[in-house]
């Protein structure tokens, strides 16, 4: 997790210094953190002049003779995050500027406070794709606000490990070894990608699908159950939406349009799934927000198949 506080012109810092001080900002940064494992910049550490109570700090530097009373510290971000892992709590990333660009390809969180002030300063917090990071949630102050932010990641890993925690948790229903069978057809299929989301360090949610084609089963039974001329349309060659699932415990974070927006990047010109027919379901409400619509009824009873040509 990234643990930062950003002006509005996105600067960190000026010179050593962080160019503001707002009254609590610390305390919250404080309870935040402590307990945790906290990892930073040798910059950003002689700032602070020695390591914060309560929290084991790691320093990077590639100084191999550099040390420090109280601190571990490590050479290459890499070591770091290993050393982290091995440590209790969770890995807090915290600057500076250096650290956080170097950290973000591995970061699945980031907690940001967004200072409401335009500082001059020459240390700015790295750039990162808002399309692939969401804020799940926002606390906000006078001023400054707080954000929670996660990644969804998009891959094409067909290791069933990915899902089962989640898939387990919300679908106790269902028949395990049916849908185990269904994965293994589904993730040796062309075009598949699974988008996966995770919070507080576990995987919280994932989307899945691959590129249905005429004469695979479901894409003909979606053909036979919708309008003929729609089905004509929109059917093979599409990307089908198979499952988008989050764990109760991370519902209304905005995880799962995270994962709806992750998994319709793909280079598709149609996008078909099925949901419940009652535009009041939030996964319906959801899709529609998102600009999928209604193309007629889908495979069963309730049930309706929603398309969406992306771009
Ligand atoms: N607003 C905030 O939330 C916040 C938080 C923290 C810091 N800051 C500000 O950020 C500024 C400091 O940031 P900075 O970017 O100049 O320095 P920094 O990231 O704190 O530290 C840079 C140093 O860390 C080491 N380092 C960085 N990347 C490394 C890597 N990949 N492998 C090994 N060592 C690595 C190097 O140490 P060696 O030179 O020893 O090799 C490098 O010189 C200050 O202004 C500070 O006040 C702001």
């Amino acid at each position: 997790m990234l643990v930062a506080a950003v002006a509005d012109n996105g600067v960190i810092g000026d010179g050593p210094d962080i160019p503001w001080h707002i009254p609590g900002e610390q305390a919250q940064f404080k309870a935040l953190t402590m307990g945790h494992t906290l990892l930073m910049g040798r910059t950003t550490f002689e700032s602070i002049g020695r390591p914060l109570p309560g929290r084991t700090t790691i320093v990077l530097t590639r100084d191999v003779t550099w040390s420090h009373e109280g601190v571990l510290v490590a050479h290459t971000i890499e070591d770091a995050l290993a050393l982290a892992a091995t440590l209790p709590g969770d890995v807090m990333v915290a600057g500076g500027a250096q650290v956080y660009a170097a950290a973000l390809p591995y970061a699945a969180e980031q907690v940001l406070t967004r200072v409401h002030l335009a500082p001059s300063g020459d240390v700015h917090y790295p750039a990162f794709d808002t399309g692939e990071w969401v804020v799940t949630r926002r606390e906000p102050g006078e001023t400054y606000d707080r954000e929670w932010l996660v990644r969804a990641r998009v891959s094409d890993s067909a290791d069933p490990a990915v899902i089962w925690p989640v898939y387990d948790a919300v679908f106790a229903d269902r028949d395990r070894s049916a849908w185990e069978e269904a994965w293994r057809t589904h993730s040796a299929r062309d075009g598949f990608r699974i988008a996966t989301v995770e919070c507080d360090g576990e995987l919280a949610g994932f989307a899945y699908g691959y590129t249905g084609e005429r004469g695979q089963w479901w894409s003909d039974a979606i053909l036979e159950a919708l309008p003929p001329a729609v089905g004509e349309e929109w059917v093979g060659g599409h990307f089908e939406l198979v499952e988008l699932a989050v764990l109760g415990a991370h519902r209304s974070r905005g995880l799962g349009r995270a994962l709806l927006r992750a998994i319709s990047s793909v280079p598709h010109e149609r996008l078909l799934l099925q949901t419940d027919a009652d535009a009041a379901d939030p996964a319906h409400r959801l899709y529609a927000s998102e600009g999928w619509r209604v193309l007629g009824p889908g495979v069963g009873a309730g049930t309706v198949v929603m398309g969406k040509r992306p771009g």
